[in-house]
Protein backbone atom coordinates (compact mmCIF):
# COMPACT_ATOMS: atom_id res chain seq x y z
CA UNK A 1 0.00 0.00 0.00
CA UNK A 2 1.20 3.38 -0.61
CA UNK A 3 0.49 6.62 -0.68
CA UNK A 4 -1.36 7.27 -3.86
CA UNK A 5 -3.56 4.28 -2.41
CA UNK A 6 -4.72 6.59 0.62
CA UNK A 7 -8.31 7.72 -0.38
CA UNK A 8 -9.51 8.22 2.88
CA UNK A 9 -8.78 8.40 6.43
CA UNK A 10 -8.65 4.29 7.29
CA UNK A 11 -6.23 4.12 4.23
CA UNK A 12 -3.95 6.29 6.03
CA UNK A 13 -4.74 4.58 9.03
CA UNK A 14 -3.56 1.49 7.91
CA UNK A 15 -0.34 3.34 6.20
CA UNK A 16 0.20 4.47 9.59
CA UNK A 17 0.26 1.37 11.21
CA UNK A 18 3.16 0.48 9.16
CA UNK A 19 5.25 3.21 9.15
CA UNK A 20 5.35 3.36 13.69
CA UNK A 21 6.51 1.31 16.28
CA UNK A 22 3.77 0.17 17.98
CA UNK A 23 3.76 2.56 20.76
CA UNK A 24 3.78 5.52 18.79
CA UNK A 25 0.78 4.17 16.78
CA UNK A 26 -1.39 3.54 19.76
CA UNK A 27 -0.67 6.78 21.34
CA UNK A 28 -2.24 8.24 18.46
CA UNK A 29 -4.95 5.64 17.85
CA UNK A 30 -5.82 4.98 21.28
CA UNK A 31 -8.22 6.93 23.22
CA UNK A 32 -9.26 6.19 27.11
CA UNK A 33 -10.91 3.08 28.87
CA UNK A 34 -13.03 1.15 26.72
CA UNK A 35 -12.87 3.53 23.94
CA UNK A 36 -16.47 3.73 23.57
CA UNK A 37 -16.61 7.61 23.18
CA UNK A 38 -13.70 7.36 20.51
CA UNK A 39 -16.26 5.06 18.50
CA UNK A 40 -19.16 7.08 18.90
CA UNK A 41 -17.85 10.03 17.67
CA UNK A 42 -17.02 9.19 14.44
CA UNK A 43 -20.14 6.76 14.46
CA UNK A 44 -22.65 9.75 15.37
CA UNK A 45 -22.44 11.36 11.82
CA UNK A 46 -23.93 7.53 10.69
CA UNK A 47 -27.15 8.20 12.64
CA UNK A 48 -28.21 11.39 10.52
CA UNK A 49 -28.47 11.41 7.35
CA UNK A 50 -28.45 14.32 4.47
CA UNK A 51 -31.28 15.04 2.29
CA UNK A 52 -29.60 16.56 -1.19
CA UNK A 53 -31.60 19.57 -3.37
CA UNK A 54 -31.10 19.13 -6.97
CA UNK A 55 -30.86 21.66 -10.26
CA UNK A 56 -29.08 24.38 -7.96
CA UNK A 57 -26.87 25.17 -10.61
CA UNK A 58 -23.52 24.25 -8.89
CA UNK A 59 -21.15 24.37 -11.52
CA UNK A 60 -18.65 26.75 -8.82
CA UNK A 61 -18.75 26.06 -5.10
CA UNK A 62 -17.46 28.00 -2.23
CA UNK A 63 -16.20 26.03 0.26
CA UNK A 64 -15.01 29.22 2.41
CA UNK A 65 -15.86 29.96 5.99
CA UNK A 66 -14.57 32.25 8.74
CA UNK A 67 -13.92 31.49 12.26
CA UNK A 68 -12.91 33.75 15.27
CA UNK A 69 -12.58 36.38 12.69
CA UNK A 70 -9.64 34.00 10.10
CA UNK A 71 -10.71 33.79 6.81
CA UNK A 72 -10.09 29.93 6.12
CA UNK A 73 -10.45 28.33 2.45
CA UNK A 74 -11.70 25.13 3.60
CA UNK A 75 -14.42 24.67 6.48
CA UNK A 76 -12.06 22.53 7.94
CA UNK A 77 -8.57 22.80 9.97
CA UNK A 78 -5.99 21.03 11.62
CA UNK A 79 -6.47 20.90 15.56
CA UNK A 80 -3.58 21.20 17.57
CA UNK A 81 -2.10 18.40 18.49
CA UNK A 82 1.13 17.05 21.10
CA UNK A 83 4.38 15.19 19.85
CA UNK A 84 4.35 15.48 16.14
CA UNK A 85 8.03 14.81 15.45
CA UNK A 86 7.41 11.38 16.82
CA UNK A 87 4.99 10.86 13.87
CA UNK A 88 7.52 11.96 11.55
CA UNK A 89 10.72 13.85 11.51
CA UNK A 90 9.19 16.82 9.95
CA UNK A 91 6.68 17.05 12.69
CA UNK A 92 4.93 20.58 13.14
CA UNK A 93 6.98 21.78 10.14
CA UNK A 94 5.33 19.43 7.68
CA UNK A 95 1.73 20.06 9.18
CA UNK A 96 1.63 23.67 9.12
CA UNK A 97 3.02 24.03 5.27
CA UNK A 98 0.13 21.29 4.23
CA UNK A 99 -2.56 23.69 6.16
CA UNK A 100 -0.61 26.39 4.14
CA UNK A 101 -1.06 24.90 0.80
CA UNK A 102 -4.62 24.69 1.35
CA UNK A 103 -5.28 27.89 3.25
CA UNK A 104 -6.72 26.72 6.23
CA UNK A 105 -5.87 27.22 10.02
CA UNK A 106 -3.15 24.48 12.03
CA UNK A 107 -2.30 24.59 15.40
CA UNK A 108 0.40 23.64 17.61
CA UNK A 109 0.07 22.37 21.12
CA UNK A 110 1.91 23.51 24.11
CA UNK A 111 3.91 19.61 23.98
CA UNK A 112 5.02 20.85 20.27
CA UNK A 113 7.78 19.58 19.06
CA UNK A 114 8.83 22.73 17.10
CA UNK A 115 8.67 26.74 19.05
CA UNK A 116 6.37 28.98 18.41
CA UNK A 117 8.46 31.62 17.13
CA UNK A 118 10.07 29.08 14.78
CA UNK A 119 7.10 28.12 13.34
CA UNK A 120 5.69 31.89 13.45
CA UNK A 121 8.26 32.64 11.19
CA UNK A 122 8.23 30.00 8.92
CA UNK A 123 4.30 29.25 8.18
CA UNK A 124 2.18 31.94 7.12
CA UNK A 125 -1.32 30.25 7.32
CA UNK A 126 -3.22 31.21 10.12
CA UNK A 127 -1.95 29.29 13.60
CA UNK A 128 -3.66 28.75 16.75
CA UNK A 129 -1.91 27.89 19.55
CA UNK A 130 -3.14 25.26 21.82
CA UNK A 131 -2.12 26.40 25.69
CA UNK A 132 -2.04 23.71 28.41
CA UNK A 133 -2.48 25.80 31.83
CA UNK A 134 0.29 24.82 33.50
CA UNK A 135 0.86 24.74 37.50
CA UNK A 136 4.09 26.90 36.41
CA UNK A 137 2.49 30.50 35.79
CA UNK A 138 5.71 31.54 34.43
CA UNK A 139 5.68 29.26 31.82
CA UNK A 140 1.83 29.06 31.13
CA UNK A 141 2.39 32.99 30.80
CA UNK A 142 5.22 32.83 29.55
CA UNK A 143 3.95 30.90 26.54
CA UNK A 144 1.11 33.19 26.21
CA UNK A 145 3.47 36.48 26.45
CA UNK A 146 5.11 33.84 23.33
CA UNK A 147 2.24 33.57 21.07
CA UNK A 148 1.86 37.59 20.99
CA UNK A 149 5.06 38.53 20.41
CA UNK A 150 5.14 36.03 17.34
CA UNK A 151 1.72 37.02 15.63
CA UNK A 152 -0.01 33.75 16.37
CA UNK A 153 -3.96 34.30 15.30
CA UNK A 154 -5.55 32.17 18.05
CA UNK A 155 -5.22 31.23 21.46
CA UNK A 156 -7.00 27.48 22.23
CA UNK A 157 -7.30 26.90 25.99
CA UNK A 158 -7.60 23.56 26.99
CA UNK A 159 -10.21 22.79 29.44
CA UNK A 160 -10.84 18.94 29.39
CA UNK A 161 -7.36 17.51 30.45
CA UNK A 162 -7.90 18.27 34.29
CA UNK A 163 -6.11 15.44 34.38
CA UNK A 164 -5.09 12.37 32.53
CA UNK A 165 -7.36 10.21 30.53
CA UNK A 166 -6.86 6.46 31.26
CA UNK A 167 -5.19 5.55 28.19
CA UNK A 168 -4.73 1.65 28.66
CA UNK A 169 -3.27 1.06 25.12
CA UNK A 170 -0.23 3.75 26.47
CA UNK A 171 0.09 1.59 29.84
CA UNK A 172 0.43 -1.72 27.83
CA UNK A 173 2.70 -0.56 25.54
CA UNK A 174 4.66 1.71 27.87
CA UNK A 175 4.61 5.20 25.78
CA UNK A 176 6.42 8.09 27.13
CA UNK A 177 7.38 11.12 25.80
CA UNK A 178 10.69 10.95 25.08
CA UNK A 179 10.25 7.48 24.08
CA UNK A 180 11.68 4.95 25.81
CA UNK A 181 13.26 1.04 25.32
CA UNK A 182 10.96 -1.22 27.53
CA UNK A 183 11.56 -4.89 27.13
CA UNK A 184 8.16 -5.10 25.61
CA UNK A 185 8.88 -2.09 22.81
CA UNK A 186 12.32 -3.04 22.20
CA UNK A 187 10.93 -5.45 19.59
CA UNK A 188 8.87 -2.92 18.20
CA UNK A 189 11.18 -0.33 17.74
CA UNK A 190 13.90 -2.74 16.08
CA UNK A 191 11.26 -3.99 13.16
CA UNK A 192 10.63 -0.12 12.16
CA UNK A 193 14.22 0.95 11.62
CA UNK A 194 13.67 3.95 9.32
CA UNK A 195 11.38 5.04 12.36
CA UNK A 196 14.20 4.28 14.49
CA UNK A 197 16.84 5.89 12.72
CA UNK A 198 15.07 9.15 12.09
CA UNK A 199 14.31 9.34 15.90
CA UNK A 200 17.96 8.44 16.45
CA UNK A 201 19.91 10.49 14.15
CA UNK A 202 18.01 13.67 13.38
CA UNK A 203 17.20 16.48 15.43
CA UNK A 204 16.98 15.48 19.02
CA UNK A 205 13.33 15.42 20.50
CA UNK A 206 12.04 17.77 22.56
CA UNK A 207 9.19 20.25 23.74
CA UNK A 208 10.60 22.60 22.49
CA UNK A 209 7.88 25.35 24.18
CA UNK A 210 8.53 23.68 27.65
CA UNK A 211 12.25 22.33 27.57
CA UNK A 212 13.86 25.67 29.43
CA UNK A 213 11.19 25.53 32.11
CA UNK A 214 10.46 21.55 32.86
CA UNK A 215 12.40 18.78 31.94
CA UNK A 216 9.08 16.61 32.25
CA UNK A 217 8.68 15.40 28.41
CA UNK A 218 12.15 16.47 26.89
CA UNK A 219 14.61 14.70 28.91
CA UNK A 220 12.37 13.16 31.86
CA UNK A 221 10.30 10.20 30.40
CA UNK A 222 6.80 10.30 31.41
CA UNK A 223 3.29 9.41 30.13
CA UNK A 224 1.40 11.93 28.64
CA UNK A 225 -1.76 11.09 31.30
CA UNK A 226 0.82 11.55 34.07
CA UNK A 227 2.24 14.49 32.65
CA UNK A 228 -1.50 16.13 32.20
CA UNK A 229 -2.30 14.77 36.35
CA UNK A 230 0.93 16.23 37.73
CA UNK A 231 1.73 19.16 35.69
CA UNK A 232 -1.40 20.90 35.14
CA UNK A 233 -3.24 22.70 37.26
CA UNK A 234 -6.19 21.46 38.49
CA UNK A 235 -7.79 24.40 40.35
CA UNK A 236 -8.30 26.17 36.51
CA UNK A 237 -12.07 27.48 36.97
CA UNK A 238 -13.81 30.31 35.26
CA UNK A 239 -11.56 32.93 36.19
CA UNK A 240 -8.39 31.53 35.59
CA UNK A 241 -10.01 31.41 31.89
CA UNK A 242 -11.22 34.90 31.76
CA UNK A 243 -7.68 36.09 32.88
CA UNK A 244 -6.01 34.23 30.08
CA UNK A 245 -8.38 35.52 27.79
CA UNK A 246 -7.54 39.21 29.07
CA UNK A 247 -3.75 38.35 28.99
CA UNK A 248 -3.75 36.97 25.68
CA UNK A 249 -6.26 39.91 24.17
CA UNK A 250 -6.86 38.35 20.92
CA UNK A 251 -9.17 35.47 19.29
CA UNK A 252 -9.42 32.92 21.91
CA UNK A 253 -10.94 29.92 21.96
CA UNK A 254 -12.43 27.32 24.69
CA UNK A 255 -11.24 23.59 23.47
CA UNK A 256 -13.42 20.73 25.31
CA UNK A 257 -16.40 22.32 26.19
CA UNK A 258 -19.60 19.63 25.95
CA UNK A 259 -22.48 21.72 27.88
CA UNK A 260 -24.86 24.32 26.90
CA UNK A 261 -24.23 25.43 30.24
CA UNK A 262 -20.53 25.58 29.95
CA UNK A 263 -21.35 27.33 26.07
CA UNK A 264 -22.88 30.28 27.64
CA UNK A 265 -20.45 30.84 30.33
CA UNK A 266 -17.92 30.98 26.91
CA UNK A 267 -19.65 33.80 25.67
CA UNK A 268 -19.61 35.91 29.28
CA UNK A 269 -16.38 35.54 29.24
CA UNK A 270 -15.49 36.83 26.02
CA UNK A 271 -14.29 33.83 24.23
CA UNK A 272 -14.79 34.10 20.42
CA UNK A 273 -15.18 30.26 19.97
CA UNK A 274 -15.63 27.13 21.47
CA UNK A 275 -14.37 23.55 20.19
CA UNK A 276 -17.02 21.19 20.97
CA UNK A 277 -14.73 18.55 21.85
CA UNK A 278 -14.02 15.45 23.95
CA UNK A 279 -10.52 15.08 23.46
CA UNK A 280 -10.86 12.78 20.67
CA UNK A 281 -12.39 10.30 23.36
CA UNK A 282 -9.03 10.25 25.44
CA UNK A 283 -10.22 11.93 28.29
CA UNK A 284 -13.46 10.81 29.56
CA UNK A 285 -15.30 7.82 27.93
CA UNK A 286 -18.86 7.84 28.15
CA UNK A 287 -18.52 11.36 27.14
CA UNK A 288 -20.75 12.36 24.42
CA UNK A 289 -19.88 12.67 21.01
CA UNK A 290 -19.18 16.57 20.18
CA UNK A 291 -22.04 15.61 16.98
CA UNK A 292 -24.83 14.82 19.01
CA UNK A 293 -24.58 17.78 21.37
CA UNK A 294 -23.72 20.14 18.35
CA UNK A 295 -27.29 20.77 18.34
CA UNK A 296 -28.61 22.40 21.65
CA UNK A 297 -25.11 23.93 22.16
CA UNK A 298 -25.51 26.01 18.87
CA UNK A 299 -28.93 26.72 19.73
CA UNK A 300 -28.42 28.13 23.35
CA UNK A 301 -24.92 30.08 21.45
CA UNK A 302 -24.90 29.95 17.59
CA UNK A 303 -24.99 33.61 17.31
CA UNK A 304 -23.16 34.99 20.10
CA UNK A 305 -19.72 32.56 19.65
CA UNK A 306 -18.31 30.79 16.56
CA UNK A 307 -19.26 27.05 17.42
CA UNK A 308 -16.63 24.43 15.85
CA UNK A 309 -17.52 20.64 15.58
CA UNK A 310 -13.90 19.04 16.55
CA UNK A 311 -14.07 15.07 16.92
CA UNK A 312 -14.44 11.93 14.50
CA UNK A 313 -14.23 13.63 11.11
CA UNK A 314 -13.19 11.28 8.74
CA UNK A 315 -15.32 12.46 5.80
CA UNK A 316 -16.48 14.93 3.73
CA UNK A 317 -19.90 14.15 4.59
CA UNK A 318 -19.02 14.31 8.48
CA UNK A 319 -18.43 18.14 7.71
CA UNK A 320 -21.12 18.87 6.14
CA UNK A 321 -23.82 17.31 8.58
CA UNK A 322 -21.98 19.66 11.26
CA UNK A 323 -22.32 22.45 8.88
CA UNK A 324 -25.97 21.93 8.24
CA UNK A 325 -26.09 22.02 11.98
CA UNK A 326 -24.82 25.08 12.38
CA UNK A 327 -20.96 24.70 13.14
CA UNK A 328 -19.08 27.52 11.52
CA UNK A 329 -16.35 24.75 11.07
CA UNK A 330 -15.04 21.59 11.73
CA UNK A 331 -11.26 20.66 13.01
CA UNK A 332 -9.52 17.12 14.52
CA UNK A 333 -6.63 15.69 14.81
CA UNK A 334 -6.48 12.05 13.94
CA UNK A 335 -7.66 12.13 10.05
CA UNK A 336 -3.88 14.41 9.31
CA UNK A 337 -1.86 12.77 11.69
CA UNK A 338 -2.14 9.34 10.48
CA UNK A 339 -1.26 11.48 7.35
CA UNK A 340 1.49 12.72 8.55
CA UNK A 341 3.15 9.44 9.83
CA UNK A 342 2.44 7.23 6.27
CA UNK A 343 3.83 10.24 4.33
CA UNK A 344 4.87 13.61 6.26
CA UNK A 345 4.37 16.57 4.64
CA UNK A 346 3.39 15.24 1.53
CA UNK A 347 0.51 12.77 3.50
CA UNK A 348 -0.34 15.95 5.09
CA UNK A 349 -1.44 17.61 1.91
CA UNK A 350 -3.17 14.53 0.34
CA UNK A 351 -5.41 13.64 3.29
CA UNK A 352 -6.19 17.87 2.85
CA UNK A 353 -6.67 17.49 -0.90
CA UNK A 354 -9.10 14.17 -0.37
CA UNK A 355 -11.00 16.35 2.44
CA UNK A 356 -11.01 19.14 -0.09
CA UNK A 357 -12.40 17.74 -3.29
CA UNK A 358 -15.03 15.38 -0.87
CA UNK A 359 -16.38 18.40 0.74
CA UNK A 360 -16.93 20.02 -3.31
CA UNK A 361 -18.07 16.87 -4.69
CA UNK A 362 -20.79 16.40 -1.58
CA UNK A 363 -21.46 20.13 -1.88
CA UNK A 364 -22.53 19.58 -5.06
CA UNK A 365 -24.43 16.52 -4.49
CA UNK A 366 -26.28 18.68 -2.01
CA UNK A 367 -27.06 20.99 -4.31
CA UNK A 368 -25.39 23.64 -1.93
CA UNK A 369 -23.09 26.78 -3.49
CA UNK A 370 -21.61 27.82 -0.66
CA UNK A 371 -21.75 26.91 2.97
CA UNK A 372 -24.57 28.90 3.80
CA UNK A 373 -26.65 27.27 1.43
CA UNK A 374 -26.64 24.77 4.35
CA UNK A 375 -28.84 24.00 6.87
CA UNK A 376 -31.04 22.22 9.09
CA UNK A 377 -33.78 21.34 6.06
CA UNK A 378 -30.52 19.03 4.96
CA UNK A 379 -30.96 16.68 7.88
CA UNK A 380 -32.79 13.83 9.24
CA UNK A 381 -32.50 11.84 12.21
CA UNK A 382 -32.91 7.84 11.55
C1 LIG B 1 -3.20 13.95 24.05
C2 LIG B 1 -2.78 15.35 24.25
C3 LIG B 1 -1.37 15.61 24.41
O1 LIG B 1 -2.39 13.02 24.04
O2 LIG B 1 -3.45 16.24 23.43
O3 LIG B 1 -4.40 13.76 23.93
Amino acid sequence: MSLKQCFNTQQFRKLAKRRLPGPIFHYIDGAADDEVTYRRNTAAYDQCDLVPSVLAGVESVDMKTRVMGIDLDLPLFLSPTALQRLFHHDGERAVGRAAEAHGTLFGISSLATVGIEEIARTIKTPKIFQLYYHKDKDLTYGMIERCKQSGFDALALTVDTIVGGNRERDLVTGFTSPPRLTPRSVFSFATHPAWTANYLFREPFELSNLKDHIPEGSNVSVSVSDYFSSMLDQSMDWDAAADIRERWGGPFCLKGVMSVEDARRAVEIGASAIMVSNHGGRQLDGSRAPFDQLAEIIDAVGSDIDVICDGGIQRGTHVLKALSLGAKACSGGRWYLYALAAAGQQGVEKALSNMRAEIERDMKLMGARSITDLGRHNLRWR
